[in-house]
This record gives C-alpha cells, sequence and structure tokens, in this order.
C-alpha cells in the first residue's frame, strides 16, 4: 500500500547538519560526508569536534590502508565535514541531526535554537533514543517540519534508521528525512510515536531484564559470556558500555516514565550505580569494563 508521504519528497539533500559531535554525531556526519552529503557539525565544546574529526580520521585511514580508498578521496570525505561552535551558515541548510545528550530539556533549548538559525523549509530530526518526538515539537514553531531519526550505534554499520512521526509532522518532513536516510546508504522504516519508538521498546526491558539479574546476584560477566555463547555479537553490560551509561540512564528515566508498569523498580540498578560513579563506558575508558 502506497504510504502518504511517498510521492512528497521535495528535494535532494545538498546540505546537513547535525548538532552534537560524539559517539552518534561524529558517526553521523562520518556516514553522510563519506555517501556525498556535505554537512557542519556543531558541538558547544572544542573537544566534542575534534573527537568527533578523530574517528572519522581514524575509519577512513582505515579504508586508506586497505585500498579502498585514496588519500585524495579521504581528503574529500573530511572536507566535506565542516566543524562549528556557532549556527553561522545554517540557513542553506536542507536537513538538521540533533544529536546532543539524552536530557528532555537540553534537546528542547537546542531544538528552539537552531529552529531560529535556519530557514523556514529546513527539516529538523532529532536522533533521541527515546523522548517522545511529540513532546519535543511543543517547543518548536514550526512542529510540522520536525521528526524523528533515529540511527543506531555504531552508525558506520547499523543499517536501521527508525524515521519517527510526530503528532504534527508533515509528510514532507517524513519524506525528505527517508530521503536522506537513503542517500546515507541506510535502510529508513517509519514508525509511531511513543517513548522508545520500536527497537528501543525491544531493548531497554532486556536492559531491564538484565539489571534484575544482577541484582539477584548474577556476575555482569557470565550473563556477558551466556549471551556470547547464544550467538549475540556481545552480552548486555558490554553493549552498555558501547551505549554509554549516561544516556542509558537518561533513556532509562523516559522508559520507566512512559511504561511505568514494565520498567519501574525499587531499587539502584548497575547501570545507575556505574553511572553515578562516573563510569560512563567506552567514551570514558571505564564502564562494566576497563578499556585503558
Ligand atoms: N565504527 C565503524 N566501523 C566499525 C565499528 C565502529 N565502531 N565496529 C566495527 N566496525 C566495522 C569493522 O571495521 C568491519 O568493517 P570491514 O567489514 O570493512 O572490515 C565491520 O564493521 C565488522 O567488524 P568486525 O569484524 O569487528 O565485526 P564484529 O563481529 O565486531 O561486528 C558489529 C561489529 C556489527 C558492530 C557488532 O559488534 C555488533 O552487532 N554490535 C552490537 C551493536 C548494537 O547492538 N548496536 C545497537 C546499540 S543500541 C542503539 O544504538 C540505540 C540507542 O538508542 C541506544
Ligand atoms: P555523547 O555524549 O557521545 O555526545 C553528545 C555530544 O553533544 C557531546 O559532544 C556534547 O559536547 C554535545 N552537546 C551537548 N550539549 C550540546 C549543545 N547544546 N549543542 C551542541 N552539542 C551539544 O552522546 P551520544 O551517545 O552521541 O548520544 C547523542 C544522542 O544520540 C542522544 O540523544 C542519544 O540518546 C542518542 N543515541 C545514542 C546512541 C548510543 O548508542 N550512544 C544510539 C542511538 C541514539
Amino acid at each position: 500500500k502506497a504510504k502518504s508521504w511517498e510521492k512528497k519528497s521535495d528535494k535532494k539533500i545538498e546540505r546537513a547538519a547535525v548538532l552534537g559531535a560524539g559517539i552518534m554525531g561524529g558517526g553521523i556526519a562520518y556516514q553522510s560526508a563519506s555517501r556525498g552529503v556535505p554537512l557542519r557539525m556543531k558541538d558547544v565544546a572544542r573537544k566534542g569536534l575534534d573527537v568527533g574529526l578523530a574517528e572519522a580520521n581514524k575509519l577512513l585511514t582505515k579504508r586508506v590502508e586497505r585500498k579502498k580508498m585514496t588519500p585524495s578521496e579521504m581528503g574529500d570525505v573530511l572536507n566535506r565535514i565542516e566543524p562549528m561552535l556557532s549556527y553561522d551558515g545554517f540557513d542553506d541548510t536542507d536537513i538538521v541531526v540533533e544529536a546532543v545528550v539524552e536530557n528532555p530539556e537540553v534537546k528542547r533549548k537546542v531544538l528552539a535554537e537552531v529552529e531560529q538559525a535556519v530557514n523556514a523549509d529546513t527539516v529538523l530530526t532529532s536522533n533521541t533514543s527515546t523522548i517522545s518526538i511529540s513532546w519535543l515539537a511543543e517547543a518548536l514553531q514550526r512542529p510540522e517540519n520536525f521528526c524523528g531519526m533515529h540511527f543506531f550505534n555504531p552508525v558506520p554499520v547499523m543499517p536501521l534508521v527508525e524515521v519517527i512521526r510526530g503528532e504534527k509532522t508533515s509528510d514532507r518532513a517524513i519524506a525528505r528525512t527517508v530521503a536522506y536516510a537513503n542517500a546515507m546508504g541506510k535502510k529508513p522504516i517509519v514508525v509511531k510515536d511513543c517513548p522508545g519508538f520500536l527497537v528501543n521498546r525491544v531493548l531497554f526491558p532486556y536492559f531491564a531484564g538484565f539489571s534484575l539479574l544482577v541484582r539477584d546476584g548474577m556476575d555482569y560477566q557470565r550473563i556477558d559470556k551466556v549471551m556470547e555463547t547464544w550467538g549475540w555479537p556481545m552480552g548486555p553490560a558490554y553493549l552498555l558500555d558501547v551505549v554509554g551509561l549516561d544516556t542509558a540512564v537518561h533513556a532509562e528515566k523516559v522508559m520507566a516514565k512512559g511504561f511505568p508498569d514494565r520498567m519501574q523498580r525499587d531499587y539502584q540498578s548497575a547501570i545507575e550505580a556505574l553511572y553515578e560513579a562516573e563510569r560512563l563506558g567506552q567514551k570514558n575508558g571505564k564502564g562494566f569494563y576497563d578499556y585503558q
């Protein structure tokens, strides 16, 4: 059956932007630039930009070493990423992906800010893991231009992108976001809005099940080993280190509020304990495991 948004794509994506140059923002920038779509990568901290660019550099260097790319092509890809600390020039942007920390208030503030810097046509999207798109849209003057664009980590490898339709999202915004995901070589699916959308409604109850096993005394390393032996690429503790314990804690809160009957708990989970001990996972070298 034809979808209402299918014929609504209004233009080829010529320039994009990503807000936040962390694990996800850096990956989105790499992927977009590698597929030929130039973009601005904005962060609030120079350090964030350096991390995002260093990751892109590392991935591209590997491709050059394997002779899958020439040094000159690598230079072209890097030139397509423009690191920025301001919104200068954002008015020629076709689509923006917000990928800042998973904090509802920070996201609303950043979205309202960028809406002032873009033109009336620009589609704004959020890479939020869990926060309702309709709720985020309340911060905007043009909620019809806004939807979710949820990538998975690591962005260069994971094919799926959830495109999330909020209450006021237009078909045009969905179509442009789907077109951008396709241009990036991803497989977009359009899903309805609710906390966690589709994939994280499955993943976060899995993490909650893991937390219960740890509370009941099972060793997290053993759980990981069992899941790997079962055939998964990694167990939940290692995956939480990949995701980031800060992101996981914020996302858990949103899920517990959205689905209190399924996600509420009355004890401190291992995820929360590690976060409070500032063990954020691979991003700061220590989480369930040590990486230094
Ligand atoms: N960045 C870029 N490329 C990477 C990478 C990374 N972090 N990790 C691996 N790769 C590339 C490798 O370079 C390799 O490329 P080539 O084929 O060109 O050599 C390819 O991926 C396969 O890598 P490996 O041989 O090392 O294979 P692997 O068995 O380790 O598989 C993986 C890699 C598919 C990423 C696997 O580790 C995996 O499935 N991990 C789980 C990822 C996952 O579940 N992500 C979801 C997190 S939750 C989320 O994202 C949602 C949220 O809102 C929180
Ligand atoms: P991260 O902590 O690695 O990066 C966040 C970046 O945002 C940092 O560089 C920080 O300096 C920057 N930032 C903070 N406030 C900002 C602002 N006002 N303007 C611009 N930049 C700002 O986080 P991450 O893991 O990349 O997560 C980013 C988003 O992607 C979150 O919403 C998260 O839920 C979502 N997400 C994460 C994963 C994952 O596995 N890590 C997967 C899918 C989606």
